[in-house]
């Protein structure tokens, strides 16, 4: 049994928040967020009406329309996200009830920014298992809504997206993820977590000015974490698939700072063009950010059938993933 991406679709709040507005709120400077990340602008909700459920709503409800289907040709939708409104009930079960997947399963992946890449490896394989058809996956976060925005180390980094798509059994068993990788390191989470109770914020950070439920990050050793990781992750995908970067239609990483992804084409040898980046314009989507790409290119046609491409992330957890797709 093999996969097919029926369609893609994705969801940006429309409201901007340029790195000039940015600089009204913190000491920053849109040079300094230029050279530091490459973003320019990102995308922020209305929480009076958006939030990550109507983001990978839309996105969902997007693929399906490409796809020709509706929310009842799905047997299952999974969300990758780390902005859930709710514990419970999940984004996954009010997305499913309000496209009309019921009484399709439905369940979200805690993955941080790896969240839609984890998403898209586990649908392949229920998929591929048979137990299966067709399975509505998305990927997307509300960063906006736990990020202080006094603290310019987390604020300049982050936007808010979803991008989603539908998978569906095909007869061909050489089509959909070739090679996947799901790896996490929980020995030390620290460098990023959104807390809810002071009992597990670990002692060094118990005086962060940051408020219970916001995001905390260690900037720098994210990085240097993120860089090793996609390096090794791109590596171990080559040589698991016998691939040439050269045989890639693309590769799309995880939208985290621009210097990472500059990193991984210098250091793996990836040609540039074949790198999509759109950081520019909507910022750290983390679990949006994949999808988003995937959407983005796949509607200017740059993800042909036939050849293989990779997608690549990192985040919170630690954790990191990749998939190689024939498409
Ligand atoms: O999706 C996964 C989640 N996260 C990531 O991928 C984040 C990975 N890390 C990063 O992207 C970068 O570490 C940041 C963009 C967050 C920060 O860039 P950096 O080059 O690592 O800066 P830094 O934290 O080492 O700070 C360098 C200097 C410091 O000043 P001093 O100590 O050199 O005087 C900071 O205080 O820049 C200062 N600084 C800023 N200045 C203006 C830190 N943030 C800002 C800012 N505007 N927003």
């Amino acid at each position: 049994m093999g996969v097919r991406i029926a369609g893609t679709g994705s969801a940006v709040p429309e409201r901007r928040l340029t790195n000039d507005d940015l600089s009204r709120m913190v000491e920053t400077s849109d040079e300094w967020i230029v050279q530091r990340t490459g973003i320019r602008e990102r995308r922020v909700c209305d929480p009076s009406r958006e939030g990550t459920f109507t983001l990978n709503r839309d996105a969902l409800r997007r693929a399906l329309e490409a796809a020709g289907m509706q929310g009842s040709d799905l047997d299952l939708v999974i969300v990758g996200t780390c902005t859930q409104e709710m514990s419970c009930p999940s984004v996954a079960c009010r997305i499913a009830g309000e496209l009309g997947v019921t009484p399709g399963g439905a369940f979200d992946v805690v993955a941080a920014c790896s969240g839609f890449v984890y998403a898209m490896n586990v649908a392949d394989s229920l998929i591929r298992s048979g137990r299966f058809r067709s399975i509505g996956v998305c990927g997307g976060d509300a960063m906006s809504t736990i990020i202080d925005y006094q603290e310019r180390s987390v604020s300049i980094l982050f936007g808010d997206a979803a991008g989603a798509a539908v998978l569906v059994a095909d007869p061909d068993p050489r089509r959909g993820c070739i090679h996947q990788q799901l790896g996490s390191d929980g020995r030390d989470w620290t460098p990023l977590y959104i807390p809810r109770r002071l009992q597990e914020v670990p002692e060094a950070d118990r005086d962060n000015p940051i408020r219970m439920g916001n995001l905390r990050m260690n900037g720098r050793e994210v990085f240097k974490f993120a860089v090793s990781r996609f390096r090794q992750v791109i590596e171990d995908a080559l040589q698991a698939t016998q691939l040439t970067p050269a045989d890639l239609s693309q590769v799309i990483c995880h939208q985290s700072n621009i210097r990472i992804i500059e990193s991984a084409i210098e250091k793996v040898g990836l040609p540039p063009e074949k790198v999509y980046i759109n950081i520019d314009r909507f910022g750290n989507s983390s679990a949006g950010s994949v999808g988003l790409c995937l959407d983005q290119l796949w509607r200017a046609g740059k993800v042909p059938a036939g050849k293989p491409m990779m997608m690549v992330a990192f985040g919170g957890g630690m954790t990191w993933a990749s998939s190689v797709w024939t498409v």
